[in-house]
């Protein structure tokens, strides 16, 4: 039997699949509307969501429907999930009704313990380690608007989150600088800032903001309270991680900003930035849906 194609976080996928999704979610992207056929007709996705999603969401549905597809959602909360049936179990049953599963999870153990139970491709849709349908878009954002991203720098400011996570497995992978700016209590978790350092990567971790952005080809940044976070101090800590003008002013001339949304001007970054000519953010939410159709398209083998 062949392995599952899982898509659950970019460093478990090779440089070179990774390359073939944002080469592909481009070409789905160029052809859209076109007659593209039905590759995914009669396959079914089932969604997952244990926290809000908008784009997540949307973008999936939208993403199978164009292919052909169909999903179901399921919802924990009105489920027997809710009730402590476990992920693998629930893994096991769905894998006899669909054709894959996305999941939007509190805790990304519940992820793996789900995809390894599953008999179907696994798609993580956000945990609160990761978020790597994100940045597979990203990467395609910035390509369309700035060209290869390979040997390009990427500057992160503020909470070293999950979509951070990502954005450092996705340095590694596509072969861009990412510096990463943090207040050191928010920090990424150092096993990963480790591992892309073990495995070649150009990312560095500092706290200075100014000194992130110096140069940088694309300045990315995110909310400050992510979901399920307390946000005790957080506006305090991250108050000197708010992205605006001045701070742009220090990337590259043709820089872009991008922010996965959803966004709160005034606190990770001013109004005059997310709305001004910098920003690339409703390209990178448009690509949420032509990453996603490549990479359902990748898990399910058509
Ligand atoms: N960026 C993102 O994942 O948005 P949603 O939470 O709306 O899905
Ligand atoms: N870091 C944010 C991303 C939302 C898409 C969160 O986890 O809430």
């Amino acid at each position: 039997m062949t392995a599952l194609r899982h898509f659950l976080d970019l460093d478990q996928i090779d440089a070179s699949a990774l390359r073939g999704l944002v080469d592909r979610a481009a070409a789905l992207k160029a052809e859209r509307g076109g007659n593209a056929g039905a590759p995914l007709a009669g396959r079914t996705l089932a969604m997952v969501f244990e926290k809000p999603s908008t784009r997540t969401r949307i973008s999936f549905e939208v993403g199978m429907a164009e292919l052909g597809g169909r999903t179901v959602t399921l919802n924990p909360s009105k489920s027997q999930m809710g009730r402590g049936e476990t992920a693998a179990d629930t893994a096991r049953v769905l894998s006899r009704y669909v054709d894959a599963a996305m999941l939007r999870v509190n805790q990304h153990a519940t992820l793996t313990e789900f995809a390894d139970a599953a008999s179907m491709p696994v798609i993580n849709g956000l945990s609160d380690r990761s978020h790597p349908c994100q940045i597979l878009a990203d990467v395609l954002t910035f390509e369309e608007h700035r060209g290869p991203i390979a040997g390009k720098t990427v500057a992160w400011v503020g909470d070293g989150n999950n979509v951070a996570t990502s954005w450092i497995h996705a340095a590694v992978r596509f072969g861009f600088s990412l510096r990463l700016a943090c207040p050191t209590p928010l920090a990424p978790d150092p096993d990963i800032v480790s591992w892309a350092a073990e495995n070649g990567g150009d990312v560095s971790l500092g706290m200075d903001a100014a000194e992130a952005v110096a140069g940088a080809d694309c300045v990315v940044t995110d909310t400050w309270i992510s979901m399920g976070d307390d946000p005790g101090i957080r506006h305090r800590l991250l108050a000197p991680y708010h992205v605006d003008g001045d701070l742009m002013s220090r990337a590259a001339a043709d820089a872009i900003f991008l922010h996965c949304l959803p966004a709160h001007r005034g606190d990770e970054v001013s109004a005059d930035v997310i709305d001004g000519p910098f920003s690339k953010v409703w390209d990178e939410a448009e690509n949420r849906l032509h990453a996603q159709k490549a990479v359902l398209l990748w898990c399910l083998g058509a």
